[in-house]
């Protein structure tokens, strides 16, 4: 199969990247470096081009994440996560190929007590709000697929984010917003599993737990030397609203992440690795 990957120097598109590398012909774009295929997502001209290179299956990981960013500018954010989502799906509709579009578990606002593909989305930060209006878009078409992930953690082949946070002297985890995050390294088989589906799929984590367990756990397990400190809504300034309990499951499938602890034993490999991560 032909991939295109969107956003493959990110955290997660970096390792989609990789992992479909090894049974598939891929093809990564980034604005700028990695050896990676150059294209903005701002840039229709270019972005129809490249699609119209001949691919299966379109994996778009690319945009504003950071809700902080997204919360303090949403025009950006509405640029980067929703502006091109037309120009975009019409070059993928004419090319013949699926897209994978990754949203999130930030559509939601965290008051249920789970959450499973049918449930009404209700963003409570922008973020939030431009994956719902970007969802929209994708849905109004038939065939392609919505994958809607929650936290995401572990390593990753150009872009450190979540393991060079050990490396630092502390950490800050919340111990009131809790999930059920995914391995990173779970989700290419997972897709690969889900590729002929269609609408809406939510992939997650084995366990529930809250940021703080999560970070200390890890930094447990690889020894780290940051200092993990626990934090709640009342003890931070907030960037941005965000939802207190986020459990995803699935009513379309019965696949999920690695626990925390299976996850960890994968993760051994990392320990000697750290001081690299904090010089980067
Ligand atoms: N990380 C998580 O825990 C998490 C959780 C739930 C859902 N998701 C979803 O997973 C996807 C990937 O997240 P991530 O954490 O991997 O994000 P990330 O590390 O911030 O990567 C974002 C990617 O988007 C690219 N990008 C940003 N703006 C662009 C633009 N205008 N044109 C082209 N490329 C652009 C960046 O490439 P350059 O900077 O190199 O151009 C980078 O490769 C997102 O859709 C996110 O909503 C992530």
């Amino acid at each position: 199969m032909r991939i295109l990957i969107l956003g493959a120097s990110g955290f997660v598109g970096s390792a989609l990247h990789a992992q479909f590398a090894a049974n598939h012909e891929v093809v990564g774009t980034s604005r700028g470096g990695h050896g990676l295929v150059p294209v903005d997502l701002a840039d229709t001209g270019a972005v129809r081009a490249l699609v119209g290179q001949g691919f299966d299956i379109v994996v778009h990981t690319a945009g504003v994440v950071d809700l902080g960013a997204a919360q303090r500018d949403p025009v950006a954010a509405y640029a980067a996560n929703v502006a091109p989502m037309v120009p975009l799906l019409d070059a993928i509709g004419d090319a013949g190929a699926k897209l994978v579009y990754l949203s999130t578990d930030n559509v939601f606002d965290g008051t249920a007590e789970h959450y499973d593909e049918s449930a009404t989305r209700t963003p409570i930060n922008v973020y939030g709000e431009t994956k719902v209006a970007a969802e929209d878009l994708v849905l109004e078409r038939d065939r392609h697929l919505v994958v809607r992930l929650p936290l995401v953690y572990g390593p990753s082949p150009l872009s450190n984010k979540f393991l060079a946070r050990f490396a630092t002297p502390e950490i800050q985890a919340r111990t009131d917003i809790v999930c059920n995050p995914l391995y990173l390294p779970s989700l290419a088989p997972a897709l690969a599993q889900l590729a002929d589906e269609a609408g809406v799929v939510h992939i997650a984590g084995a366990e529930t737990l809250s940021r703080y367990e999560l970070m200390t756990r890890v930094r447990d397990h690889l020894a780290a030397p940051a200092r993990v400190v626990a934090t709640d809504r009342f003890s931070t300034v907030q960037d941005c609203p965000r939802p207190l309990r986020l459990v995803m499951r699935s009513i379309r499938h019965s696949l999920t992440g690695p626990d925390v602890n299976t996850a960890l034993a994968d993760l051994h490999w990392i320990r000697g690795h750290l001081l690299t991560l904090a010089k980067e």
